[in-house]
């Protein structure tokens, strides 16, 4: 096993450090550079057929349902389709609206997940075409679905998932600019902008990972904490629901993830002097809404953390820490700012003497219901 750790002292760790990797690979073939677009060998969509899907239905659990939030922001913002996400064990329950003009994309890092699987089962049955978005090859969600977008995260052990998270993302902005096409949405000029900046993402998580100290130690200084807060807006949100689910698996402690806009209806009453909040302010056009947000809470004594990107100096004064992310465009920054969100999760998990890669009642793949 230690072998296998390649040198790391978890296999999360590890797993977070192979990252520009996985997204490499699971960009190869796909995006193609010269031409500056995204080919998918493995999608034989004609364009009649994509614009026949008058709905696109994303469904999954975990982790990987928190891709599909990421799924469904990138998709509506790239196509204008309508995406709607949900949670595998609710949508399979719950007579869904699915039919022959529904593509449902199931998401899944080990294609085994039995409420996922169920869920394709149902889609099918209701008439709508299931696309599966897979690490695993000649899984049972990779074998019953019409197509397979497969990740190229490679062998994913710890529990708490991170390479299987951001390929899964990656997948969908290859999946959006893909679809864009048949929908005629956008403009070549920002198309090629995007699959650049898309290109450059390897090298700046690279670039988040080299310099860790920092959120080693927030990470090390939230393990007391009853609670811990994450707060964003938009595609922010979405990722801190993430960070969330990663804190919460590996260090047990309490944690909850807010749109900054709710905060006022309820998670405000939480907020006492000291309580840790992560504040992720990436989304260009709520930055301003946002820093209100920062000055609400820390006007109830809250300890926060601002992950911004840089340049960005507004956020400096209103937090006690800040985390700068490599620039880049409001829509990609997810595939960034998960990178700190992993390794605090890590280093509290760590700080706290837990079973980093094995945690408490928690299983890698839930095959049962
Ligand atoms: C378990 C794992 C999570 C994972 C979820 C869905 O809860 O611990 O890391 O996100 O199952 O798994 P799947 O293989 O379908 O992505």
């Amino acid at each position: 096993e230690q072998a296998e750790k390649n040198g790391y002292d978890h296999f999360m760790l590890k797993e977070i450090f192979e990252q520009p990797k996985a997204l490499e690979k699971t960009m190869t073939g796909r995006l193609n550079k010269e031409a500056k677009q995204v080919e998918f060998e493995e999608l034989n969509w004609t364009h009649e057929q994509i614009k026949n899907w008058n709905k696109i239905s994303i469904v999954a659990c975990g982790t990987a349902y928190h891709a599909g939030l990421i799924g469904k922001h990138v998709i509506e913002e790239l196509t204008r389709i309508p995406v709607e996400v949900e949670v595998a064990s609710e949508f399979r329950y719950r007579n869904p609206i699915i039919d022959e003009k529904t593509l449902v994309i199931v998401v899944s890092q080990s294609g085994e997940t039995a409420d996922t699987l169920a869920a394709l089962r149902q889609s099918q049955h209701l008439g709508a075409h299931v696309l599966a978005i897979t690490n695993v090859v000649g899984s049972s969600i990779a074998r019953e679905a019409d197509e397979v977008i497969l990740t190229m995260a490679g062998p994913e052990i710890a529990v708490a998932s991170t390479k299987a998270y951001t390929t899964q993302v990656l997948s969908f902005y290859l999946l959006g600019i893909y679809l864009s096409e048949a929908k005629g949405t956008l403009n070549d000029e920002f198309k090629e902008q995007l699959v650049e900046a898309i290109t450059a993402i390897p090298e700046k998580i690279e670039e988040i990972l080299e310099h860790t100290k920092g959120i080693q130690w927030y990470g090390e200084s939230i393990k007391d904490a009853d609670s811990v807060f994450f707060l964003g807006r938009g595609a922010d949100h979405a990722v801190s629901l993430e960070g969330s689910l990663k804190l919460k698996e590996i260090s047990y402690i309490h944690s909850e993830a807010y749109a900054a806009g709710e905060l006022k209806h309820g998670t405000l009453a939480l907020i006492e002097e000291g309580t840790p909040v992560v504040a992720l302010m990436t989304q260009e056009a709520v930055s301003e809404k946002m820093l209100g947000n920062i000055k609400e809470v820390k006007a109830r004594g809250a300890q926060v953390l601002g992950i911004a990107v840089e340049g960005d100096m507004k956020i400096w004064d209103y937090v006690d820490e800040t985390c700068f992310i490599p620039a880049a465009f409001s829509i990609l920054t997810p595939l960034l700012t998960v990178i700190p969100l992993q390794l605090i999760a890590y280093y509290t998990s760590l700080a706290l003497g837990n079973d980093v890669d094995k945690p408490r009642n928690l299983a890698k793949s839930v095959t049962v219901e």
